[in-house]
């Protein structure tokens, strides 16, 4: 049997990071730090970097700084930088900043919607017609984002119809990708494969992606199970950086070097420069006076220092 010609032969890797990863940070991070870590990263190949927030700064002090950041970093020709926009106010801030990409972020969890975005799913679908409309008639990207696809901090279990529900209303508004995510890193391979299955039932399977973080140690493994039902696109943080400020104890973003490390190995083509990732990954722990939490990107750099 030839298992690997079920997996995709390319894959795109959406680093987050500079915004999902950085912005639990409690230490308030300089933007030069952010721009020259987006820098970095933009050298490594990545084809879309998820670069800021255009939140409430009450909220989420740490992306405050995100139009100062959008202004700026180096614009490298064919890479789209994201930014996250909540609202209207969310979006016109993305706009005039230069984002190549809006994301709207809402929910399959009730619970969940309430403690981040301060309002119930079916009122944040209808906030975000507004930012879909506008994304349209201004020619961005418009991607949908669904957190707690596979379990909540707060309601527990999110039945897989929660899932399927918030993925057709995010493609009627016609969003040109959808992220299948876990926040608090909760997924086994199984359960991922019948989430990733049934959304799959609502929205073109190849324009979901799959966002694990790493909270159980599963994120790798879910990542495999994605692969074999033939989701494409992921996204993961440099040097595994991370959390969400509203679901206590989730680990960071699975690590974008363990990431590549297992594409590679797979011979799974992502056009990302590993060596580069590593680099920026000891540049952010290094800035953040903490070691990285990259298995590959310690041990790539471990076996340097030689
Ligand atoms: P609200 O308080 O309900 O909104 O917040 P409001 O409309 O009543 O406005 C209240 C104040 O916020 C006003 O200011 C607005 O101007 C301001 P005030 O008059 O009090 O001075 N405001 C804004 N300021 C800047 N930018 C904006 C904006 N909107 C309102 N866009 C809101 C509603 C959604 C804004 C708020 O709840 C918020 O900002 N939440 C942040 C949630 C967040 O960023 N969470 C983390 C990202 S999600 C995530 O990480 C998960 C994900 O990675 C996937 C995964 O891992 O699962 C995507
Ligand atoms: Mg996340």
């Amino acid at each position: 049997m030839d298992a690997q010609a079920n997996l995709p032969q390319h894959v795109k890797i959406v680093e987050v990071g500079p915004r999902d990863g950085l912005q639990n940070e409690q230490q308030t991070i300089p933007a030069a730090v952010k721009v020259e870590l987006i820098d970095r990263l933009g050298r490594a190949g990545f084809a879309n970097i998820e670069a800021a927030s255009f939140v409430s700064p009450k909220w989420v002090p740490q992306m405050a700084t995100s139009a100062e950041v959008m202004a700026a970093i180096e614009r490298r020709a064919g890479v789209i930088y994201s930014a996250l926009t909540p609202n209207m106010q969310g979006f016109d801030a993305a706009l005039a900043a230069g984002a190549g990409e809006v994301v709207i972020f809402g929910s399959a969890s009730e619970a969940f919607s309430q403690k981040n975005i301060n309002c119930s799913i079916a009122e944040s679908i209808a906030r975000f017609e507004g930012v879909a409309q506008a994304a349209r008639e201004r020619g961005l990207r418009l991607r949908g984002s669904i957190s707690c696809a596979f379990g909540c901090p707060y309601q527990g279990e999110v039945p897989l119809h929660a899932v399927a529900d918030v993925v057709g209303r995010m493609r009627e508004l016609g969003c040109d990708e959808i992220d299948i995510a876990d926040t608090i890193g909760v997924a086994t391979p199984r359960k991922t494969q019948a989430v990733m299955l049934r959304a799959a039932q609502e929205f073109d399977l190849k324009r979901l992606s799959g966002h694990f973080h790493d909270t159980y140690g599963q994120a790798l493994a879910n990542i495999y199970a994605s692969l074999e039902v033939g989701i494409a696109i992921f996204h993961s943080s440099v040097s595994g950086l991370g959390g969400c400020p509203y679901a206590k104890g989730a680990t960071g973003n699975v690590a974008t070097e363990d990431v590549l490390y297992l594409m590679q190995g797979l011979g799974i083509d992502t056009g990302i420069d590993l060596d580069i990732v590593v680099d920026a990954g000891q540049f952010i722990s290094q800035h953040l006076g903490r070691k990285g939490a990259s298995r590959a990107g310690n041990a790539i750099a471990a076996k340097r220092a030689g």
